[in-house]
């Protein structure tokens, strides 16, 4: 089992996208625009959708140790480049591999999809005509990747989200932005650039998945805001896309905030749009021996993640042929397993109304339907809820088993031992209540 240990300031740029340990923030972060916000109604497909699929594709799933190779491994980027030219040869066309992701997230019941359309080392996966040294797909003998994506995503009906990073590795700029001023300027003109690029080229895009508005490995995204301005830059791009959600990386505060890594959520309902961003196994990108995560552990940080009004943003690191390794494939199948059977309790939900309680329960809700997830169907049967406002009438299993119940003083379930024993990861109850 590959066994991948974060260090340095790859570690830290993942522990920059962790809310708080307690998951208790006060709003977004970021430098701020009134103009730019969205409301609620704007970000309602995104909220119901809950699920979605993402993809960390580039030159490193060559290297194959991860996304932040290039960095890592000390490469120079002649050296870089010749791996590109020689190595990077997808055995399948850019349909057939858009088709393949697309399949997976597809069938694991995602709504959404981001790619990673350039990483912090500098590949454009499209025909860029902004990329610093033309360091391109297409210069390299390769399909317009973001074309073949955001065309099946429209095709499918699926929510289009790309990824950016704004800063590039390649510029002396990024490392020393006050020594080098005119390579860290190069460097936001390429960002610029290819922003335009990517909202004009592709026909509608839901989601610009900003990543790594930071310099010199130090300080917050919104700390570098001198440099990048991320008031003016998503403006242009909200006159490009006018709905177009854009994560909190880029400094502007963005419209959700991410919680980055596996790590379960806990505490109360986030009252805030936000997404858990992870990934399958141990890096983002690519890697031979890497170590995946178990299905129900996936399922359960989903569960948690929602009942505490999130969504989750689950990665897969394709193989150089684009291909999604054959244990991300079970985990999204089985995933999709669960979506079929309990989506009804998900989808298009919003958390509560009762606050969850860590390892035991969390709820969710739609219409005049209540949905409780249970984790831990010992514990639960002990709890008392607090009163709802109306009466339940009825409590039962998605597949229609009844549930007992009482409803004085608060609220009793007496989930029976012949379900219990069935040891579900979440044991999904609904509940219909009047007057709510
Ligand atoms: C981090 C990493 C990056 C990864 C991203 C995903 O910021 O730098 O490699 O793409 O998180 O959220």
């Amino acid at each position: 089992m590959g066994e991948y240990k974060m260090t340095g300031a790859e570690l830290a740029s993942q522990l920059k996208g962790q809310l708080n340990n307690n998951m208790l923030f006060n709003g977004i972060s970021g430098v701020d625009d009134e103009n730019l916000h969205l409301s609620e109604a704007d970000i309602k497909w995104w909220r119901d959708a809950k699920l979605g699929l993402f993809v960390h594709w580039g030159i490193y799933s060559v290297v194959g140790k991860g996304e932040w190779a290039y960095f890592n491994e000390g490469f120079t980027q002649e050296e870089y480049r010749k791996i590109a030219e020689e190595q990077f040869k997808p055995q399948l066309s850019a349909e057939e591999i858009a088709a393949e992701w697309l399949d997976c997230a597809e069938k694991a019941g995602m709504k959404y999809a981001v790619m990673t359309t350039r990483h912090h080392d500098g590949f454009s996966l499209w025909d860029s005509k902004c990329s610093e040294g033309n360091f391109t797909s297409s210069a390299i003998g390769c399909d317009d990747y973001v074309k073949s994506f955001t065309d099946e995503c429209h095709k499918r009906g699926i929510h289009t989200g790309l990824y950016y990073s704004p800063m590039d590795w390649r510029f002396e700029g990024y490392f020393d932005p006050h020594g080098k001023p005119e390579s860290a300027l190069k460097m936001k003109q390429q960002a610029y650039g290819q922003i335009r690029e990517l909202c004009t080229q592709y026909g509608r895009i839901d989601i610009l998945w900003y990543d790594g508005g930071w310099l010199a490995h130090n300080g917050t995204d919104a700390d570098a805001a001198w440099l990048w301005e991320p008031i003016k830059l998503n403006k242009s791009v909200r006159e490009l896309q006018p709905n177009i959600m854009v994560s909190p990386r880029s400094g502007y505060r963005g419209d959700f905030e991410c919680d980055e890594g596996v790590r379960m959520p806990i505490g109360s309902i986030v009252p805030i749009p936000w997404e858990k961003c992870m990934s399958v196994s141990q890096a983002w990108g690519y890697m031979p021996n890497d170590r995946f995560m178990d299905s129900d552990e996936v399922i359960k940080i989903l569960v948690n993640t929602v009942c505490r009004d999130g969504n989750m943003l689950l990665n897969v690191g394709p193989d150089v042929n684009g291909r999604f390794p054959a244990q991300a494939k079970k985990i999204l199948s089985d995933l999709g397993e669960f979506m079929r059977e309990n989506g009804e309790s998900i989808y298009g939900t919003r958390a509560g109304l009762w606050q969850p309680v860590d390892g035991v329960f969390g709820s969710t809700c739609k219409g005049d339907a209540m949905y409780l997830h249970i984790l831990d169907c010992n514990k639960f049967n002990e709890l008392v809820l607090p009163e709802v406002d109306g009466t339940i009438l009825l409590a039962a299993l998605l597949d229609g088993t009844t549930v007992p119940f009482e409803q004085q003083n608060g609220v009793r379930f007496s989930i029976p031992d012949a379900i219990i024993t069935e040891g579900r990861v979440d044991t999904v109850i609904k509940l219909i209540v009047q007057n709510l």
